[in-house]
């Protein structure tokens, strides 16, 4: 995990809670600018996804949006990771390079995508079909978006960690899917991914328990990313040293917003990345 190493707005040092920082008001605002142009590119990239498309025209997209915006990849050089976007399709789960290989009708595609914008980050993505796909792939989607946005409406100050973490499982659970355990969201601010890490499971080691975890207040910034599968949790990495895939094979789904903690609902910061 990196230090923060901005300076703040002003002379602001920042503060910090069970080692989170909690962003000022100015903070938030600049972080609303990042994630209104995560969002924005999302949603045009989603319009692009079509039978044909080829998923390296997808991150050509991205990197001309990104520019018009006067924004920066978050992604792009991140522990050397050779793209603006990531793009993980089928039994791909994160982490999917873009590159020649061709969407066809019937495949289920994630678009990850962060920006830096005026020194802060905003980090969001989609699942969508291609074209008509089958029940069992709407219904995975359906229910990755279900589970975000039941965690969002989990994550107000008060709550902890654990119980976002509780209220995704049990909403994959009761929909007959389960959850990457390996993979969390994180904290974001300055850095892409700052402290704490967002367990989408309670089952040890990476998991928390409801009730457990540090208590959420308000000002904190935080990408939740649940990443739901209609067959087991475990995962493995392609030969690329990025592709994450599910072990058995089984289709994968990923939805992620980026949102500031408020005494009541959270503001979603990445709004507008879908209807
Ligand atoms: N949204 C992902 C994350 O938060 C994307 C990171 S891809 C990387 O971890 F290439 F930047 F690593
Ligand atoms: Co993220």
């Amino acid at each position: 995990m990196e230090k923060h190493t901005g300076t703040g707005r002003g002379d602001r040092i920042p503060y910090r809670h069970d080692g989170i920082y909690i962003k000022s008001e100015d903070e938030i605002a600049a972080m609303r600018r990042a994630g209104r142009i995560v969002a924005g590119i999302i949603r045009k990239l989603c319009a692009h996804v079509a039978p044909g498309i080829r998923t390296r025209e997808l991150d050509v997209i991205a990197v001309k949006e990104l520019k018009e915006a006067g924004a920066v990849s978050s992604f792009k050089g991140y522990h050397g990771y050779p793209a603006t976007i990531c793009v993980s399709v089928n039994d791909e789960v994160v982490h999917g390079i873009p590159g020649e290989r061709i969407l066809r009708e019937g495949d289920i595609v994630t678009i990850d995508f962060g920006a830096i914008y005026d020194g802060f980050h905003g980090d969001a993505a989609v699942t969508v079909p291609v074209g008509r796909v089958n029940d069992l792939a709407l219904r995975l989607i359906e229910a990755t978006r279900g589970a975000l946005e039941t965690a969002i409406a989990t994550a107000r100050a008060g709550a902890r960690l654990g119980d976002i973490a509780a209220a995704i499982e049990s909403y994959a659970h009761a929909r007959g899917f389960s959850v990457i355990r390996e993979y969390t969201g994180h904290g974001i601010g300055r850095q892409m991914h700052e402290d704490p890490q967002i367990p989408n499971c309670t089952e040890p080691p990476y998991g928390l328990k409801p009730g457990t975890g540090p208590l959420l207040k308000k000002g904190m910034t935080l990408a939740i990313e649940p990443m739901l599968t209609t067959g087991g949790w475990r995962t493995r990495v392609g030969a690329d040293n990025w592709t994450v895939s599910t072990l058995d094979g089984s289709l994968a789904a990923h939805f992620e917003h980026t949102i500031a903690i408020d005494d009541t609902m959270p503001e979603v910061l990445t709004e507008g990345t879908y209807a």
